[in-house]
């Protein structure tokens, strides 16, 4: 069998050619990195756990009518994705006070928010992902008033049935990033989540005793990363007690 081709790595994932002309293999690995590649380590199982909570959150976000760009997983590390023409920005949404937002408005951490905030940085490695504004968005075309319209739109309610599904497992969801691509179908074209969300991408605190779950154990050094995604997880109903992974259309019922 030929070797398929690989179409971009990242630091936490790798994208291959998928099985059929528009569709993307999208493999997790168990790399974590932070502050702009600076901090990095291997943390055994970490994609495996992130594959099973990014699938079972976009079943759950398309069931609520929000459009993704997930089709199926496929095995332990992977998921087959339609292709789409990522846009170069990384949406954060924000209910609770946390990281750059407090370092950067001098806001203590845990601080509630008046209201959720969106912010957008420009997806640019070598700038280190500079937070922008709707107006460098727009004039250097990144994305259309349109496209930026639908992607707040799709922010908001992605924010809102992910506060829902957090809390009912008693996880405060303090903040998260998203990307959207544009999804072309035919003369169509919409815009639609693509990439992951899971505990690298999100700040989740225990309601109850404020310890994080997610990738902020890794930045900060507080220890037991795995242990964290994978509690986050089983209070999903992702994997069971045991630790083992249950059939996820079990867990979606
Ligand atoms: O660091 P900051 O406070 O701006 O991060 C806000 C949210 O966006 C956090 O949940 C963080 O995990 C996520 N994020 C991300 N990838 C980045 C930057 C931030 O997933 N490159």
């Amino acid at each position: 069998m030929a070797r398929r081709k690989m179409i971009y790595e990242g630091k936490a994932k790798i994208l291959y050619e998928g099985p059929e002309p528009g569709t993307i293999v999208q493999y997790f690995k168990d790399d974590a990195t932070a502050f702009n590649n600076q901090k990095k380590a291997t943390l055994e199982g970490k994609g495996v756990l992130n594959n099973r909570i990014s699938e079972f959150i976009m079943i759950g976000l398309m069931r609520a009518g929000i459009p993704t760009h997930f089709i199926r997983r496929l095995n332990m590390r992977e998921q087959l994705v339609r292709q789409v023409e990522i846009i170069p920005l990384e949406v954060i949404c924000r209910n609770v006070a946390a990281g750059s937002l407090c370092t950067r408005l001098g806001i203590e951490e845990g601080t509630a928010l008046p209201r959720s905030i969106i912010e957008y940085c420009y997806k640019k490695d070598e700038l280190g992902d500079p937070l922008v504004t709707e107006d460098h968005i727009t004039a250097f075309n990144w994305a259309s008033p349109q496209d930026l319209d639908d992607i707040i739109a799709l922010t908001v309610r992605i924010n809102d049935f992910l506060t829902g599904m957090f809390a009912a497992v008693g996880i405060q969801l303090v903040d998260f990033k998203l990307e959207f691509g544009r999804l072309y179908e035919g003369d169509m074209m919409r815009i639609v989540l693509a990439d992951e969300i899971s505990p690298d991408s999100c700040r989740l605190w225990d309601i109850e005793t404020q310890e994080k779950m997610d990738k902020d154990r890794f930045r900060r050094d507080l220890g037991n990363v795995t242990e964290a995604y994978t509690e986050v997880a089983r209070r999903l109903g992702v994997i069971k007690e045991s630790g083992t992974v249950t059939n996820i259309e079990e867990v979606m019922k």
